[in-house]
């Protein structure tokens, strides 16, 4: 892993280095210290081509004359007042992306304070270094034979600059989210023969080292609970079912119970989709072994808040199923009974998650009662037809938390838009057989009927449901998310904690 280190103001001598300009063409106070020391190339470098100095922009000066650097990266900080933390974020995710891979293994950052940004540079190096650290990451576990050139070659990435005692702060909480984050990312890389039920129980058993307590429930256990929803969807492999119970109690008073109780998350596991006997279509099927993303997220946030040791009390409970259209798999038109006593006809084995989800929302209601719940599915396809990979399906009973979870996704960028609900949807879910059934057969709103399906086992708690079916996976790179898993999910959670939760 890259090495993220903050050092005093001062121009390296080897290396990579890397300084800032900002709209127009303004040198900072780094640029103008190396362009003297490169007689004038960075004033000339810019002044030529392209380069106007806008957020985004780079020009790289290869090892100048009479310098023992490796290479001088000019990059472009546009206006002052856009310089908020997610462009700085993304800006740093850009500068550990240009050079990452130019071989050189010690890069170093000038951070500039910049008129009109409300940032100091502190925070400004603080927030680069987080978005180079997300961008750094990579799934490569699995890859005997790659190429050396292709593999990154920084070792070491240093941020230079005022203030970067307070940079080294504020990084080291940052740091532990993206601990979190990094751990999601790999449990939703890893494939479906690797991580089942029970090694994905494992993982989550890791964090008992920071202080987390784990709990496993194992197929006899969720039987003796009644989870015959659960059971029904895991039934079919020969995988056994897990439930894994996870409590951060963090803050100054242990937990209650309704206003005291604790936050809960509770996550999706399906850790393979084959759709069990309603089977999907082979093309594309390989996605499926992320259909455990929700389950991902909630032990990543766990491990992030334990990891900045968050002042809140957390339970995070994650339902673990494979879904497989084994032999003694259930079928269309069975009726299973919920641990509520709610009877399900299922109609379609496909429409599993909200089965699974069903009862874990319900256990984690009455052993916990919590002061609201929210709940991270890859729930629907649908959501992805309304949404697309730009924004996560928000649904909820309750306003407060609805907004809580739309303002912290809106300063991590990981966005989420509300969805409607209401007993017009609901209906759609009347079976003639059982209580209700798993889809509405229907062709509309297949979103909002699983969220309404899901809100049957919530009682009156507050309570959320996100659909991250469409953000849970990325098809390219972005400045702070490589393609391939994202984690999207533990870093809003994270934040909503800490700005509405943390200390209350
Ligand atoms: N895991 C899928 C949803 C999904 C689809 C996630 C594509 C990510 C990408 C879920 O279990 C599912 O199969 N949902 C069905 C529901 C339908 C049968 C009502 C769907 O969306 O087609
Ligand atoms: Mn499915
Ligand atoms: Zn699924």
């Amino acid at each position: 892993m890259m090495k993220i280190a903050f050092a005093n103001p001062g121009l390296p001598t080897t290396g990579i280095v890397c300084v800032g300009v900002t709209a127009g063409c303004k040198l900072t106070e780094s640029a103008k210290l190396l362009d003297r020391q490169l007689k004038g190339a960075i004033a000339r470098t810019v002044k030529v081509g392209r380069f106007e100095g806008k957020l985004g922009q780079s020009v790289s000066i290869p090892a100048p004359a009479g310098s023992k650097l490796d290479a001088v990266l000019v990059v472009g900080l546009g206006e002052g007042k856009s310089l908020d933390a997610l462009a700085l974020q993304s800006h740093g995710g850009r500068i550990y992306s240009a050079i990452s891979t130019a071989g050189t293994a010690a890069v170093s950052v000038c951070v500039d304070a910049v008129r009109g940004c409300k940032l100091d540079a502190g925070e400004m190096a603080a927030e680069m270094a987080l978005g180079a650290r997300l961008r750094s990451y990579r799934f490569d576990k699995y890859r005997t034979k790659e190429d050396e050139k292709a593999k990154p070659s920084i070792r070491t990435m240093t941020y230079r600059g005022a203030e970067m005692a307070k940079a080294r702060r504020l990084f080291g909480s940052h740091d532990k989210v993206a601990d979190g984050v990094a751990f999601t990312r790999d449990l939703v890389s890893e494939p479906a023969n690797i991580l089942y039920p029970e090694t994905l129980a494992k993982e989550a058993r890791t964090l008992s080292k920071l202080g987390i307590k784990v709990e496993v429930l194992n197929g006899a256990h969720l039987k003796k609970l009644g989870m015959g929803a659960l059971l029904g969807v895991a039934q079919g492999s020969v995988r056994e079912p897990r439930v894994v119970v996870m409590q951060w109690n963090g803050a100054a008073k242990k937990p209650g119970k309704g206003k005291d109780g604790p936050v809960a998350f509770i996550g999706k596991g399906v850790t393979f989709d084959t759709g069990g006997i309603s089977i999907k279509p082979s093309g594309g099927m390989e996605d499926m072994k992320w259909d455990m993303g929700g389950s991902g997220v909630v032990i990543g946030l766990m491990k992030a808040l334990a990891g900045r040791k968050a002042k809140v009390n957390v339970v995070g409970i994650v339902g673990l199923v494979e879904n497989m259209p084994g032999g003694n798999a259930q079928r269309p038109g069975d009726i299973v009974t919920s641990m509520s006593g709610q009877t399900i006809e299922v109609l379609n084995t496909d429409a599993e998650g909200r089965l699974v989800l069903a009862d874990v929302l319900h256990y984690c209601n009455e052993r916990f009662k919590p002061r609201m719940m929210v709940d991270l599915a890859t729930l629907t396809g649908a959501i992805i037809v309304a949404l697309g990979d730009e924004k996560a399906g928000l649904f909820s009973n309750n306003d407060e938390l609805a907004n809580a979870i739309s303002s912290a996704g809106d300063k991590v960028a990981e966005k989420v838009w509300r969805m409607p609900m209401g007993e017009e949807y609901d209906k759609m879910l009347k079976s003639d057989a059982a209580d209700m059934k798993n889809i509405s057969g229907g062709r509309g709103a297949g979103s909002v009927t699983a969220a309404q399906f899901l809100q049957r086992f919530v009682g009156d708690t507050p309570w959320a449901h996100l659909d991250i079916a469409g953000v849970t996976w990325a098809k390219k790179d972005a400045p702070t998310v490589p393609k391939g898993g994202t984690g999207f999910g533990v870093r809003l959670l994270d934040r909503m904690v800490a700005d509405f939760y943390e200390g209350k």
